[in-house]
């Protein structure tokens, strides 16, 4: 068990926060060959054993830390607080910014949508079109209604990608999530600021911004579970309209690989678009055709056809080629 967790932390901390947050990186190596932190992690249900679990844990119990000797003393003088908040609450990164590398399918999309989000958290990717994109040559700002208060999300997108010229006519949206997340609960806000990784400055102001302007719209998240309780809500879907399917950074957390497979046999047999943006191992059914996975990196696909690389918080697109290279 505890060599397994050490494993889980070395790798979270070479592909998600080598590059990204070097204190998270430092961290997650630290509690890979820390015995106290081990332990400590390993009476844990194995569901609540998460690095970003962890990490937003100890931020709420003790505020930022960066220091692995100071981290420590947090897991060794403060288990049980540490340990509740993993207990009681899940990873539920509410990343808006994702957004930017949906667009490139959602607006070339004709005609109204009925847009649905599997695993939405507090629903704010769901408002895509209400925000405004930088993707480098080319830039959508937002709709007039929504200048000014609106996020405007960076993302370099390579040569190929569409580019948007319209936000895409979405008349219908609904999310589904185990645990939904309120925008207008202070205490789910709290939560959502401190699962955003430390040096991401611009990451936490995109963040409040999106949901100052989601608080004045809030996006409608039932709960509910992805493999069981999504017909009903497609069921209520307006019928004048195109019904897209959605999801980022979420069907990594149904473990069971024929779940997985399960729900994607269901999508490609719905009469529904079904977009994906998850880690490449998901579905490695259809990720086979992006050739060599990037453990780094999101694959972005339309109904099981891998179309580009993504950078897990949407700050990056790399469109693949016809050949999939
Ligand atoms: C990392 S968050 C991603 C949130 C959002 N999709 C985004 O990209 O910002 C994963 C979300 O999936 C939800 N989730 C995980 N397993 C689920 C399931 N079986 N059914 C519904 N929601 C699920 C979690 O509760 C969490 O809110």
């Amino acid at each position: 068990m505890i060599p397994h967790i050490a494993e889980r932390y070395i790798r979270f901390a070479q592909w998600e926060a080598a590059g990204r947050s070097p204190i998270y990186e430092r961290l997650a190596l630290h509690v890979a060959h820390s015995q106290n932190c081990l332990g400590f992690l390993s009476a844990l249900p194995a569901d609540r054993q998460q690095p970003n679990l962890l990490f937003a844990a100890v931020r709420h119990v003790a505020g930022h830390i960066s220091c692995p000797e100071a981290f420590d003393r947090v897991i060794h003088d403060q288990a049980e607080e540490v340990a509740t908040v993993m207990r009681r609450r899940t990873t539920q990164t509410n990343e808006p910014g994702r957004c930017a590398v949906l667009l490139p399918l959602l607006a070339p999309i004709t005609g109204p949508i009925a847009l649905i989000e599997v695993g939405a958290s507090a629903g704010l990717c769901l408002l895509p079109d209400i925000y405004g994109y930088d993707w480098g040559d080319h830039k959508l700002p937002p709709p007039q209604e929504f200048a000014g208060c609106a996020p405007i999300f960076q993302c370099s997108a390579s040569p190929g990608t569409p580019q948007p010229v319209t936000h895409p006519d979405i008349v219908w949206r609904a999310g589904l999530d185990l645990n939904p997340l309120d925008v207008t609960c202070d205490a789910d806000v709290a939560w959502l600021e401190q699962l955003v990784w430390p040096e991401h400055q611009l990451r936490l102001e995109r963040l409040r911004s999106a949901i100052s302007v989601a608080k004045h719209c809030p996006p409608h998240v039932v709960s509910g579970d992805l493999t069981q309780d999504l017909p009903a809500l497609v069921a209520e879907a307006p019928g004048n309209a195109t019904v897209v399917i959605f999801h980022t950074a979420v069907l990594t957390y149904v473990a069971d690989q024929q779940q997985r497979d399960a729900f994607a046999k269901q999508m490609l047999e719905s009469d529904a678009i079904w977009i994906s943006n998850e880690g490449p191992r998901v579905f490695p059914q259809f990720s086979a055709r992006a050739g060599q996975p990037r453990d780094d990196m999101f694959l972005l696909m339309q109904n099981g056809q891998p179309l580009a690389w993504t950078g897990p918080h949407g700050q990056q697109i790399a469109w693949l080629s016809a050949t999939g290279a």
